[in-house]
């Protein structure tokens, strides 16, 4: 494809970020402690014991960075709500200064035409709640529903489309199982009742959204990989389909089928969650929409040595340089650059989860960005985006509902253990001066957006639509 790949009428592209990766401000304005401002202070978790303190001063720069959003035609934000910002302490007051803070960065994104997508919970829990039990503690699901009740009535107005949770797996798991993201917990008892707690939270989470915003639509994001075998060996074959209940369908399956993965459970039946009456209907609320984080493939293994799941998955160490092997191109958090993980996942979703609604809430890659005369080249993030749009596309052609695309991310920000040492924004921070860059893939991305904006086609038209390139 030598031109822009061109989504029907209506399909929204737009860019996304998280409070704690760029805010800063960590203890201003009435904020309270978060388990990522514990763990990051906390020596040795984080590298080059980074913290998101300062970060990209989001806090006290929002009305510029929305600026240069404006002029690149961004026109679609997707930003998340610090919790302990509203609840200093997870419950009880509310910081009012919190929830003036994101009512003005609501109201600047619609005076610039740009429109809010809300994500409640992007990792960074109050850290008084983690010190009654956090997502390990059944009531946490009350604890965010009641924040989600608290942040609606305040942005509710103004905000249309909401998302609970962001990458239950990812908070869940590398917090409370591999313990190398906050809290920092290696419990598989307080894990997987805390799958089942952060699943409950989202339904409850969901039904209160809808009592204070009647117009609300409200989603989830999960994030889904495609899962292969290392090996063609029967061992590795049934090591991916372990993983793929692990990492997919331990979540996409209650949400959609109200149930759990019952080869995966059955691996991990001796720290099985108490399921109460009524909790499987609760989290199969219906939602209006499912948001995907995705970024590449999984490959899995068999693993005598992994206790109880006898199955890894590669990837897990993170390189800080984008690299080539055997002709295929890495990026620099070690993720293979696999386009067709787009295709895969969406025409799973049409064909086993009933095509649901679906926004691509994250997809991008960190890569060794050249800063060059005041400019930042990065051929590979513009490839990167053509080729994933691209696989997108095509999913779309074949009916896959997919209907907005945010790139993660806006800015270079703190990227969890991995610090400041990935740069996977489209526009560069300069951490000490706070300066921003414009990168070339965000300008590609402009004018993706101006050319989708003048040609975007009919859906009636799907069947027989040929791109004009
Ligand atoms: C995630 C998180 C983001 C990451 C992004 C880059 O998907 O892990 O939502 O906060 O920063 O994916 O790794």
């Amino acid at each position: 494809m030598n031109g822009f790949p061109i989504f029907p009428e209506g399909f929204r592209f737009g860019v996304a970020t998280s409070a704690y990766q760029i805010e800063g401000a960590w203890n201003e304005d009435g904020k309270g402690e978060s388990i990522w401002d514990r763990f990051c202070h906390t020596r040795g978790k984080i590298k080059s014991n980074d913290t998101g303190d300062i970060a990209c001063d989001h806090y006290h720069r929002f009305k510029d960075d929305i600026k240069l959003m404006k002029s690149l035609g961004i026109r679609n934000y997707r930003f998340s709500i610090s919790w302990p910002r509203i609840y200093p302490s997870g419950t009880g007051s509310i910081n009012r200064a919190g929830l003036d803070f994101y009512s003005g960065l609501v109201d600047e994104l619609l005076e610039n035409g740009i429109t809010p997508l809300v994500t409640l919970y992007h990792w960074d829990l109050p850290m008084a709640l983690q010190e009654r039990g956090g997502w390990g503690n059944r009531d946490c699901a009350g604890w965010f529903a009641d924040y989600a009740k608290t942040v609606a009535n305040c942005l509710g107005d103004r905000v249309e489309q909401w998302i609970t949770l962001n990458e239950p797996w990812m908070f869940i798991i590398t917090g409370n199982l591999l313990g190398y993201h906050a809290p920092g917990i290696r419990n598989p008892w307080v894990c997987f009742r805390a799958v089942h707690h952060a699943l409950l939270a989202h339904a409850q989470a969901l039904l209160a959204l809808k009592a204070e915003c009647r117009d609300a639509e409200v989603g989830i994001t999960l994030s889904l990989d495609p899962v292969y075998p290392q090996t063609s060996r029967e061992k590795d074959l049934w090591a991916a389909e372990m993983a793929d209940e692990a990492y997919n369908r331990l979540f996409l399956d209650p949400l959609f089928k109200g149930e759990y993965p019952r080869g995966f459970m059955n691996r991990i039946r001796l720290f099985k969650p108490k399921i109460q009456a009524g909790d499987m209907e609760a989290i199969r609320t219906p939602m209006d929409f499912l948001g995907i984080n995705t970024y590449s493939r999984i490959r899995a293994h068999y693993a005598w040595y992994i206790p109880f799941l006898k199955f890894w998955i590669d990837g897990m160490d993170i390189p800080d340089q984008a690299f080539v092997k055997d002709g295929v191109q890495y990026t620099s958090m070690g993720q293979e650059v696999y386009p067709d993980c787009l295709y895969e996942i969406l025409t799973r979703l049409r064909t086993e989860y009933g095509n649901p609604k679906t926004l691509i809430t994250e997809n991008g890659a960190g890569f060794t960005d050249v800063v060059k005369d005041g400019a930042v080249h990065d051929p590979l993030r513009i490839d990167y985006l053509k080729q994933y749009l691209g696989s997108a596309l095509k999913a779309v052609k074949e009916g896959a509902n997919l209907k907005g695309y945010f790139f993660w991310s806006l800015l270079d920000n703190f990227e969890w253990a991995e610090g400041y040492c990935q740069r996977i924004g489209l526009i560069r921070v300069d951490y000490r001066s706070q300066t921003r860059i414009i990168k070339d893939s965000a300008y590609w991305y402009a004018d993706l957006i101006r050319a989708n904006t003048a040609r975007q086609w009919p859906e009636s038209s799907l069947s027989n639509h040929t791109d004009p390139d």
